[in-house]
């Protein structure tokens, strides 16, 4: 099984320059030494001031979104160039609010990963049915056509900078969390498909994390799963309290 669990906040459209300050100062007192590799994904518009807090830490910096251009005349986008240079080690794409309120395609998200790697940012991509589908039991035929889309012409070697984030639509921002049996099950059909479209090593070491309504009370019981290595926080992500103790499950 993949190292060290990954553990990212997603805090989406929250937070002011000094609110994300001051959250990372009261972050950074309650998680000393963690075992776990920790992520934050703050707006494009703390991700400098966020850059400086973490300072001497070893909290990484990771960015919600990018164009999939290198550069040039995209109004109001940001290219993965520009998140490099804030210090950016990471990036989350076809996160589901992208994927609904932006129309974002799987072919997009593919062209987005592309260049995310072209430019050594490591991606944390997020696939998961909506409630309609779980209910018609479409759950694992939408997370193999989105894997199989996303991950289109994606090499081994570059397997090794991706992790996958589960996300059920139905359990973001709910409250109602999958129970770490319907988690498991997803998780384990991820890596089935990835020992199928790779390789027994590929399927091994790709981090898959579990999204949606994880909080400090259910953290524990999902990452005691064989298959889950780490979470994509929102919500919970938000409070330095909650966040670190979930960091610490
Ligand atoms: P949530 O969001 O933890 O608030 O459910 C998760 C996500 O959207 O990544």
């Amino acid at each position: 099984m993949p190292g060290k669990k990954l553990i990212a906040a997603n805090w989406k459209m929250n937070k002011t320059i000094p609110e994300a300050v001051s959250f990372i100062s009261d972050f950074k007192n309650l998680i000393k030494n963690p075992k776990n590799e920790i992520v934050i994904c703050p707006p494009f518009t703390a991700l400098n001031e966020v850059k400086k807090s973490i300072k001497g830490t070893k909290i990484k910096l990771g960015a919600q979104n990018m164009h999939f251009e290198e550069k040039g005349a995209f109004t109001g986008e940001i290219s993965a160039a520009m998140l490099k240079d804030t210090g950016c080690e990471y990036v989350i794409l076809g996160h589901s609010e992208r994927r609904h309120y932006s129309n974002e395609t799987d072919e997009l998200i593919n062209k987005k990963i592309k260049t995310a790697l072209k430019n050594n940012l490591k991606i944390i991509l997020c696939i998961g049915e909506a409630l309609k589908q779980r209910e018609s039991n479409e759950t694992m035929k939408i997370i193999e056509s989105q894997l199989k889309n996303c991950l289109k012409n994606i090499s081994n070697n570059e397997m090794k900078n991706i992790a996958i984030a589960y996300e059920p639509v139905w359990a973001i921002g709910t409250g109602k969390n999958a129970t770490p049996e319907q988690a498991e099950e997803a998780h384990k059909f991820i890596r089935q498909l990835l020992k199928k479209s790779y390789n027994e090593n590929v399927s091994n070491n790709t981090r898959i994390l579990y999204g949606g309504s994880v909080n400090e009370k259910n953290a524990g019981e999902l990452l005691a799963m064989k298959n889950i290595d780490g979470f994509l926080i929102g919500g919970a992500s938000l409070n330095p309290r909650s966040f670190a103790e979930i960091c610490s499950a």
